[in-house]
């Protein structure tokens, strides 16, 4: 019998495998505005999050670092008998997402995709926000030009947003200002539609709220793609009908440090474990 532990308890969903859990995962705390939009759209579903921590930021990583990391991660995950994966994490969604989809069994969904099909939906001057890996590999670019030719696509490439959100520095004027020199170029352009291309930036809409335009539109991928999740559940007969267990968090860094800057998001201090894969180097700050 293949078990998996959830919640302390040893459990087999061999039998009911609607009734197992959906991982999602990130390189921290930015999977939790994809969390947020489960719990919301998907109230009944059993849910293992995992944050990378030990390993963040992803954004500045080469394509074969964050390959190697997601088929960890799916490998972990596939052995905690999930039933589908979400890369809550656009950075891996834009490098490894097709790779891996044909190495593992389970269906996985990324965020690009969904991101782009929103984008077309309210504007053709759109502007992507991004870690400097999603912005350089242009997947959001092709994607939205592929949902909509006639749309014009501006990418820019934010390496200091997940450091300070990760150092839960939202609030700190510098933060402002490092935003306002991001969103520049973009509002140079005229965009009338901004995607979140990384899901830590959702953490920052206050902020960036204070810096656009009323008019221009916001789109958060997370909101679309635990709407594909939910058809796609539904599509293969997987929906839970049962009530969720506990969401499981697991990191592979200080499970302390997570909790604390995840309590704010979530509304409570969440229980943390950690897991360490083989060749996780802990960085010593
Ligand atoms: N939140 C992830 C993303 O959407 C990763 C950010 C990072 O670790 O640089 O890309």
């Amino acid at each position: 019998m293949s078990v998996s532990i959830f919640e302390g308890n040893l459990c087999d969903f061999s039998q009911e495998p609607q009734r197992a859990p959906i991982g999602i995962f990130d390189s921290g705390v930015g999977g939790l505005t994809v969390l947020r939009q489960l719990y919301r759209q998907l109230p009944n579903e059993s849910i293992i999050y995992f944050g990378d921590t030990a390993r963040l930021p992803y954004g500045i990583r080469s394509q074969a670092e964050i390959l190697q990391f997601v088929r960890e991660i799916l490998t972990w995950m596939q052995q905690q008998q999930v039933k589908m994966v979400i890369m809550a994490c656009n950075t891996s969604s834009a490098l490894a997402l097709e790779i891996v989809r044909e190495e593992f069994e389970m269906p996985i969904l990324g965020l690009i995709l969904p991101g782009a099909m929103a984008a077309v939906q309210h504007g053709k001057r759109i502007g992507v926000i991004a870690t400097p890996a999603t912005a350089k590999s242009n997947a959001y670019r092709h994607a939205i030009i592929e949902a909509d030719p006639e749309a014009q696509v501006w990418q820019v490439g934010c390496p200091e947003f997940v450091p300070l959100i990760e150092q839960n520095r939202i609030h700190d004027p510098y933060t402002t200002e490092v935003a306002r020199s991001y969103l520049e170029p973009l509002l140079q352009q005229e965009i009338d539609t901004l995607v979140y291309g990384c899901t830590h930036y959702p953490h920052l809409a206050p902020v960036l709220r204070s810096l656009i335009p009323a008019s221009l539109k916001l789109v958060d991928p997370a909101v679309h793609v635990a709407a594909a999740c939910a058809k796609e559940l539904d599509l293969l007969g997987l929906k839970n009908t049962y009530p969720a267990l506990p969401t499981r968090f697991v990191v592979s860094g200080c499970p302390q440090q997570f909790g604390q800057s995840s309590a704010q998001w979530l509304g409570c201090t969440p229980m943390v474990e950690v897991v360490c894969f083989p060749n996780t180097v802990v960085s010593s700050n």
